[in-house]
C-alpha cells in the first residue's frame, strides 16, 4: 500500500463512521484547543459533558481569561491533574491579554504558549489551520504501528520519533485536518487496544499485525523495571558462642540459603522501632539489648536495592531461656556449621566484616 493510499482509505473510512462531535467541523481553535485539552485527560464520552460545560461559562477566550481562577478548578473538577486546568487559564490569559484574543497559527509559535505541548500544537495547527503537521498520540502509535508494522519501542524517545517521521509522511497535504482526526478516530473505534475489530476493517488485506496475528504484540512498549528497595533488620543473636539462623522459605529472593531473623521495612526505620519489633519475633519478656549494630550495607539485585543493618546482641544464658522463637524463626549454629551453610554474598559480607567467621 503507498503513501497516498494509506491516507485516502482512512479519511473516506472516518467520513463514514466519524462520531458527530462538537469540536469538530469547526475551524475555530478556542474550541479546538478547549476540546483538545480536555481530551487528554479523559476519554470522549466523559470529556463531553466537560467541554460543553465550559463553552457554556467561558464561551470566548475572552471570557475565560477574565475568570477567577477557582472558577475554572471548579468546573474542572473530577478531571484530575489540575496543573492542566491551571496552565489552561494561564494560557487564556496570555492570549488574551498579549495577544489580542488570537491564536498564534503555526505549529511553532503555538508551542510557546503555557500548557500547549507538541501533540495540542499540532491538533490545533492542523485542525484549525491546516498546517500539515501529524498529531502522534496513542491512537496513532497502534494504528501505525499494526497497520505498516513498526516494532519500534513507543517508550522510548526513538521509538516515538520513528513513529512521528513516518506519521508526517503519511499525512495528507491537502486534508492533514481530517487526516489527523481520521487516525485518532480510526484508533479508537476499530483498533482497539484488546478485539480490535480486524474482520470488518478497511486494511484487512495489507495489514501486517493481521496477517501476521500480531495485533496484541503491537505497538512494542518496553516497561520501565520498577527497582524495589527494601530495608532489611538483621537479629544476629549469639549465645553461648552460637549464632542463630534461619532459612528462607517462600516465594523471596534467596529460598533455601540462611540468613538471620529478619525484620522487613518498606522505609528506613529507627533503632528503637525495630527493636519493639524484635521484642515481639523473638517473644521475648525482657527488654532486648543491642550490643553492636552495624553500618548499612548497600546490596544491589537486579530488580532490588536492598539495605541491610545487622544489630548485633549477646545474650546471656538466663535471657535465653526467654527466648521461644515462633515456628522456623530459626535455631543456633556454631561458627563451624555456619561456615557450610548456604548464604546470601550479602550475609557472608557481614560475617566476616564483622568477624564472626
Ligand atoms: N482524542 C483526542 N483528540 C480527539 C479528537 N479531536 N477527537 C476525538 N478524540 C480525540
Amino acid at each position: 500500500m503507498n503513501k497516498s493510499d494509506f491516507s485516502k482509505k482512512i479519511i473516506e473510512w472516518y467520513k463514514e463512521n466519524k462520531r458527530d462531535l462538537p469540536w469538530r467541523d469547526t475551524k475555530d481553535p478556542y474550541s479546538i484547543w478547549l476540546s483538545e485539552i480536555i481530551l487528554q485527560q479523559t476519554r470522549v464520552a466523559q470529556g463531553l459533558p466537560y467541554f460543553e460545560r465550559f463553552i457554556e461559562n467561558f464561551p470566548t477566550i475572552f471570557s475565560l481569561a477574565a475568570a477567577k481562577e477557582k472558577d475554572v478548578l471548579r468546573l474542572w473538577q473530577g478531571l484530575g491533574y489540575y496543573t492542566r486546568a491551571r496552565n489552561l487559564h494561564r494560557c487564556a490569559k496570555v492570549i488574551a491579554e498579549e495577544r489580542n484574543g488570537s491564536f498564534p497559527i503555526n505549529f511553532i509559535d503555538l508551542q510557546k504558549l503555557p500548557g500547549i505541548g507538541v501533540y495540542t500544537a499540532a491538533a490545533i495547527a492542523s485542525f484549525a489551520f491546516l498546517e500539515p503537521v501529524a498529531v502522534v498520540d496513542g491512537n496513532v502509535f497502534r494504528v501505525l504501528s499494526r497497520v505498516i508494522g513498526i516494532d519500534h519501542d513507543i517508550g522510548s524517545a526513538e521509538g516515538k520519533e520513528f513513529f512521528s517521521k513516518k506519521a508526517n509522511e503519511l499525512i495528507s497535504k491537502d486534508q492533514p485536518d481530517l487526516f489527523n482526526q481520521a487516525i485518532m478516530e480510526f484508533g479508537a473505534l476499530q483498533c482497539l487496544p484488546k478485539n480490535p475489530k480486524c474482520d470488518e476493517c478497511i486494511f484487512r488485506k495489507s495489514c501486517v499485525a493481521r496477517t501476521r496475528g500480531w495485533q496484541d504484540q503491537l505497538p512494542v512498549k518496553s516497561k520501565k523495571i520498577k527497582i524495589r528497595k527494601r530495608y532489611f533488620y538483621y537479629l544476629v543473636i549469639e549465645q553461648n558462642k552460637k549464632i542463630m539462623m534461619r532459612k528462607r522459605e517462600g516465594k523471596d529472593i534467596w529460598k533455601g540459603l540462611y540468613d538471620f531473623p529478619l525484620i522487613e521495612m518498606s522505609r528506613p526505620q529507627k533503632t528503637e522501632m525495630i527493636m519493639r519489633q524484635a521484642e515481639e519475633l523473638l517473644s521475648l519478656n525482657k527488654k532486648l539489648k543491642i550490643d553492636d549494630s552495624s553500618p548499612t550495607y548497600r546490596h544491589v539485585l537486579s530488580h532490588q536495592i536492598l539495605h541491610a543493618k545487622f544489630i548485633f546482641m549477646q545474650l546471656s544464658q538466663k535471657q535465653s531461656e526467654y527466648i521461644e522463637l515462633k515456628k522456623d524463626e530459626g535455631r543456633f549454629y556454631t561458627k563451624a556449621s555456619i561456615h557450610k551453610l548456604p548464604k546470601p554474598i550479602l550475609i557472608n559480607r557481614y560475617l566476616l566484616d564483622s568477624g564472626i567467621l
